[in-house]
């Protein structure tokens, strides 16, 4: 993968960088401009070298969403910053005709176009038609099959860029952790973050499971679970990864019944009308001991229902891991988004702006956009 600082000649040259502008909006104003600042040291690069700096990225799942507020807060931490109400099509080609060297003009959102998540060649051609080299940042969207992470790479000269460049460092490097090591992987669906269990329990001496995926575990064992959320898609996989000695699993929890009265009890106590939404103390006081013996925490996914507010064990072990001195790297939206609320998010030592792509880089070593750049 060749990075973007061995681009020959960059002066007036139209350089397309697909970049992980896809932030969390409220109101239409950006809540988060954690990946913005993210993006900034590629762009900086490519703006004080006089190329002519096209960027391209997606908003929001639906693709119903426009990148313009983005462009207004993208404004505020760089300079020459315009934005193009179409991402391919004459109005595109025209802003960048119109384009000077060392400006930046961000396309609207590539979903958009149906091509964009279709993987369609037409569209990728309509998109690289507008530059001369391009650029790969997004490593959050690296595990999508989508035109400008699949498609571009391949009919364009391709460069990967800072941000992904350190990701791919960062998660590497996370792949063989200093020991004694811990991880911790919360969220939910075991069918999706099976790999990435697997290969935790390979490269790491002790992998917590929490958040709802534990739930999955604990009916593996066959203790109750009440209505808590289960994805129940596990099968006999599951068993065989409940004997790994590197497992750790919940010991207690939060159990709240559908009037919402809630109670901590020990993890195979859930009556019908419960469902665990946290861990308990017992979990989290286990949790503190590990980190404080690690020189290597790697987490992704919130440990409690978060959208809920339930984040006491979350939050606490989130402190205990920056009042220790391990080598710390997180990821996953919600995880990110709850330590950026309590202010501990610029303490980790790395964080990921990958959720999925994150944990998939992380079962396989690499993602299908970053084969593409090769
Ligand atoms: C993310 O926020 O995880 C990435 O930007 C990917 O977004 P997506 O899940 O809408 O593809």
């Amino acid at each position: 993968m060749r990075s973007f600082k061995e681009i020959p000649v960059l002066h007036t040259i139209p350089v397309l960088v697909r970049a992980a502008l896809n932030v969390p909006l409220e109101g239409g104003i950006v809540r988060n401009d954690h990946r913005l600042r993210r993006a900034l040291p590629t762009l900086k690069y490519l703006s004080e070298q006089g190329a002519r700096v096209i960027v391209a990225s997606h908003i929001g799942e639906a693709g119903t969403e426009t990148l313009k507020p983005v462009v207004d807060a993208l404004s505020k931490l760089i300079n020459g910053v315009s934005f193009c109400e179409a991402n391919t099509g004459e109005l595109a080609r025209k802003a960048v005709r119109g384009l000077s060297p060392g400006h930046i003009l961000v396309l609207e959102n590539l979903r958009r176009n149906p091509g964009e998540a279709a993987n369609d060649l037409a569209f990728a051609h309509e998109l690289a038609q507008l530059a001369d080299v391009f650029v790969q940042d997004s490593f959050d969207t690296c595990h999508r099959a989508h035109a400008s992470i699949m498609r571009v790479p391949r009919i364009l000269p391709s460069y990967a860029g800072w941000e992904l460049l350190e990701e791919v460092r960062e998660l590497t490097k996370a792949l063989t952790p200093l020991r004694p090591s811990l991880a911790i992987i919360g969220g939910a669906k075991f069918s999706t973050k099976e790999p990435v269990v697997k290969k935790l329990l390979e490269a790491y001496d002790k992998v917590f499971v929490g958040g709802a995926l534990a739930n999955d575990f604990i009916a593996a064992k066959g203790y109750p679970v009440g209505r808590s959320l289960v994805s129940h898609a596990a099968g006999d996989e599951i068993k065989t990864l409940l004997t790994h000695p590197h497992l750790v699993l919940p010991i207690d929890g939060r159990f709240v019944t559908s009037d919402g009265s809630s109670r901590v009890g020990s993890i195979d106590s859930a009556t019908p009308d419960e469902a665990v939404l946290d861990h308990g103390p017992g979990t989290a006081a286990l949790l503190v001991d590990l980190v404080k013996k690690s020189k290597a925490v790697l987490w992704n996914g919130p440990l409690g229902e978060y959208e809920k507010g339930y984040v006491e064990t979350t939050d606490t072990v989130a402190k205990a891991i920056v009042g220790s001195s391990s080598y710390s790297v997180i990821g996953g939206g919600d995880t990110v988004a709850e330590l950026e609320r309590i202010n501990l998010l610029d303490r980790f030592s790395f964080i990921s702006i990958g959720g999925g792509a994150m944990l998939d880089f992380l079962a396989k070593g690499t993602l299908p956009g970053i084969a593409a750049l090769q």
